[in-house]
């Protein structure tokens, strides 16, 4: 030690302003970085007696939020697509929790016949569903379309949990009070709901595409609350945060390699999965939310959306065509 000392102490000596240049970057990155982190749900509810249901809860936020719910004592249910993936996740959250009451259950959301295979195997062997959290996403991938014809990302994003909601409807009226919380983005900032192309068949892009759906979950939180007005089920949406999960799988690779390095240095300012969990958290079980419905929420904050999110008569419009698109009475 002694051997370090004093070389480490001339060099100190020579270059004071370049280490004290270095020291209060790193500490201000640092701080930063925190800063970027946002809120943290700090509510201490319990959830014993309880289910909640969260969608793509096989990795990212979903996971994380599942961890969460199953430390308060939920029993929890991870609805996913790849039975592989959601029974080493489901391992997961039982290990980290302490909590053997997770189990898994099947659902593609790309499918109607997936989302109301899942929403009759729910109501016919649950007793009860407090909370709905309709997280699974898919982000700026190629013009895929989904089972029945609809472009993916609003085929995923919107439709399947607008019908899995609907679904599973009487089961939440009768657990009241019980809450509809769907993840949404920033994303819906710059959406349009495109009513006369909703497929995006002339011009699609993949942002434009991802935006789209993002606002549809906006507007359909409006308008369910509208709906459920006096049945105790509350409605919430929110913005997660940027966050370091697998969302980015389509839109990364599809980068050249120039851009994806240039990329790397932002992962610094990034939140972790549990960072980006703590709004969806903070939605399904904060007490002081237990008396607001239909609002749009950002690191564990009540935040105005965007006017386009605000919209009733559009909200009214998009339930309309998507009921009749999934075939909802
Ligand atoms: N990460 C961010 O920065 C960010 C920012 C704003 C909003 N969000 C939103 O946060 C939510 C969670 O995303 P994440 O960041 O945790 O992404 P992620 O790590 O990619 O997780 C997405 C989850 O959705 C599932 N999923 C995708 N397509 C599905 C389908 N057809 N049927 C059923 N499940 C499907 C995935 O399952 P597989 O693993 O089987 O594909 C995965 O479990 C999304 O709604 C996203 O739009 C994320």
């Amino acid at each position: 030690m002694q051997h370090y000392t004093k070389p480490v102490k001339e060099f100190v000596e020579e270059h004071t302003t370049g280490v004290a240049v270095v020291l209060v970057t790193g500490v201000g990155l640092l701080v930063l970085r925190r800063w970027l982190a946002g809120g943290v749900c700090r509510s201490k509810a319990r959830l014993d007696g309880k289910t909640v249901l969260i969608t793509g809860a096989n990795t990212g936020i979903g996971k994380e939020t599942a961890v969460d719910m199953a430390k308060r004592g939920a029993r929890v249910i991870l609805a996913c697509r790849d039975m592989d993936r959601a029974n080493r996740a489901a391992d997961e959250v039982r290990r980290r929790s302490g909590n053997g009451n997770v189990i898994v259950k099947m659902l593609d959301l790309a499918s109607l016949q997936s989302v109301r295979a899942l929403a009759k195997d729910v109501e016919q062997t649950e007793e009860r569903l407090d909370i709905l959290i309709n997280n699974a996403g898919i982000m700026m991938c190629p013009q895929w379309k989904t089972e029945d014809g609809f472009v993916m990302q609003f085929g995923v994003n919107h439709l399947g949990h607008f019908l899995l909601t609907n679904l599973l409807l009487d089961l939440l009226k009768k657990s009241a009070p019980s809450r509809v919380v769907s993840v949404s983005s920033l994303a819906h900032d710059t959406g349009k709901i495109h009513f006369d192309d909703i497929n995006l068949e002339e011009n699609y892009d993949p942002l434009i595409s991802y935006r789209q759906s993002k606002l549809a979950n906006v507007l359909f939180t409006r308008e369910l609350a509208l709906r459920l007005k006096g049945t105790g089920v509350t409605t919430y949406t929110l913005h997660p945060g940027v966050i370091n999960t697998e969302l980015g799988r389509h839109f990364f690779p599809s980068l050249p390699r120039w851009k994806r390095l240039l990329f790397m240095p932002l992962f610094f300012f990034v939140k972790t999965p549990w960072q980006g969990a703590q709004t969806t958290i903070y939605c399904a079980v904060s007490e002081s939310l237990q008396d607001s419905s239909g609002l749009y929420y950002s690191d564990c904050a009540v935040k105005e959306a965007a006017p386009q999110g605000r919209d009733d008569a559009a909200a009214r419009r998009l339930w309309d065509l998507s009921a009749s698109m999934v075939g909802l009475a």
